[in-house]
């Protein structure tokens, strides 16, 4: 029975062997009165919890999650704690964006000998809960289709790209190719209104090479399977920062890429484009002028304008100009203020916790788990190990639930906290157009406010903030069980 008046609720702890273990023990010996509606599961060390265990017990009935090691400083492999506290802080700050509640998961250090400080932090979160209540189940939630509004401002001015100097990347291109394996662009792929990549090897192949708003693919996603040959690479401002996280994340070796950029003014959303040219048989003519182009099919003309058509990522762009290449052509033009929230996002902060719930449900009935945003992520490179796939450990069963692919957006999100650049390919190789990217977008503003602004794929010899630690956080707070 639960010493709190009610229904005995579901909350699980994860508990490092070594110290609240104890400190779960000295408490018991001591007699200290608690609540029953823990289930603790002892790991060897908070460095140990992966958030996915903590997503997943959220995700399949638990009301709450306590997360519990020893005090930092005091962890028995020196630094496990301090890793597991940069993680937890973030998961903490992405469950909102989920409609999980934040406060339905808490972490703290408690020692072996601190029998009392686990009675009062164990009987304050079980009192937190059962304020809560029960969780709502992410399957029975609402149906709710809203949105993002897309009318922003960009930065600076979006455009097409019509002064882009072609001709002289496509002469840098012919120059360097001898000394190359491949260097990898845009052509038109199946009719002139899309363009798909081109891996250039001889120069002939370097005519095909086109340059405008529909070369919307992140081509960094091709380099670490080139890795070890020479290879060179087109990029656009947010391709080179995913350029620049792959070197950091040594994914890539700087030797062997060679860096060809241009100033980008923007990118279409093809989903956008696509809907508005419905199904057509032949396209006539695409006309391209500094606000929009124009695109025929069938004999109607549809035009669309670079303001009202820009990819959501585009309108919050602060990286026009790439932030690193060898062959260097052309000015971006100069950003002006601060990104506002992108498009996406603004969406589910505009919703209650309740709503975004069952927003997501609702978008993830529509998954078809083609996992084509992780294949597209250019960030997601173990694929051949995805925990999406992998049958030891099984943490993801093939059920056709929005449980189930709701937890793998989940989980994926969480891998590239500290590592994604916003490219949005995710987002864009979605085949039924849920809106993913706004998960990694709150993982990523997640980040910047704790760690003092940091942005992925800016420098290639920063630490990515999940893979280091200060014994001094600046801006993660000790929960006070006393409050
Ligand atoms: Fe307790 Fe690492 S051993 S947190």
């Amino acid at each position: 029975m639960s010493v709190l008046a009610g229904k005995e609720l579901r909350i699980v702890g994860f508990l490092c062997n070594w110290c609240s273990y104890g400190g779960a023990d000295t408490a018991g010996v001591a007699r200290a009165t608690q609540p029953t509606d823990l289930r603790i599961v002892r790991v060897p060390c908070s460095g140990r919890i992966d958030p996915l265990f903590i997503l997943r017990a959220l995700l399949h009935g638990a009301d709450g999650v306590l997360v519990s090691g020893c005090h930092p400083g005091d962890c028995h492999y020196a630094e496990g704690n301090y890793y597991a506290r940069r993680r937890l802080e973030i998961l903490k700050q992405f469950l909102p964006v989920l409609g999980i509640d934040p406060r339905r998961f808490e972490y703290t250090w408690i020692s072996a000998s601190e029998g009392q400080r686990w009675q009062l932090a164990v009987t304050k979160f079980t009192q937190q809960i059962h304020e809560l209540g029960a969780a709502p189940a992410f399957e029975n939630a609402e149906k709710l289709i809203q949105i993002a509004d897309m009318a922003l401002t960009a930065l600076r001015p979006l455009g097409t790209g019509q002064h882009a100097a072609l001709a002289d990347l496509k002469k840098a291109i012919v120059e360097k190719l001898p000394e190359l394996d491949c260097v990898i662009g845009w052509q038109q792929s199946y009719d002139a209104a899309h363009s798909a990549p081109l891996f250039m090897r001889k120069p002939e192949d370097v005519e095909k090479l086109v340059w405008g708003p529909l070369n919307v693919n992140n081509l960094a996603t091709y380099l670490p399977q080139y890795k070890g040959k020479k290879v060179g690479i087109v990029v656009k401002g947010c391709d080179s920062r995913s350029v620049t996280q792959l070197l950091q994340e040594g994914l890539i070796n700087r030797d062997d890429v060679v860096v060809f950029s241009m100033p980008c003014e923007g990118t279409l959303d093809m989903a956008r484009i696509n809907q508005a040219l419905g199904a057509y048989q032949h396209i006539d003519k695409v006309a391209y002028d500094e606000a929009g182009v124009s695109i025929t099919a069938d004999g109607k003309e549809h035009r669309f304008c670079m303001v009202e058509y820009a990819q959501g990522k585009c309108y919050s762009c602060a990286t026009p100009g790439a932030v690193l290449a060898d062959v260097r052509l052309g000015t971006p033009t100069p950003v002006t203020g601060t990104p506002a929230t992108p498009p996406e996002l603004a969406l589910l902060d505009s919703m209650s916790l309740s709503e975004r719930f069952a927003f997501w449900h609702t978008q993830m009935e529509r998954c078809i788990r083609c996992y084509a945003c992780r294949n597209a992520c250019p960030m997601c490179v173990c694929r051949d190990y995805c925990v999406a796939e992998s049958r030891d450990p099984h943490w993801l069963t093939q059920e056709d639930t929005a449980t189930e692919k709701f937890f793998f957006q989940t989980i994926h999100a969480l891998h590239l906290a500290g590592r994604c650049t916003g490219c949005g390919e995710c987002q864009r190789a979605c085949p039924v157009g849920i809106p993913i990217l706004a998960l990694r977008q709150q993982i990523a503003r997640a980040v910047a406010q704790t760690f003092e602004g940091y942005r992925p794929g800016m420098n290639a010899k920063a630490t990515p903030p999940l893979m280091g630690f200060t014994v001094e956080e600046n801006n993660i707070k000790e929960k006070d069980w006393n409050k």
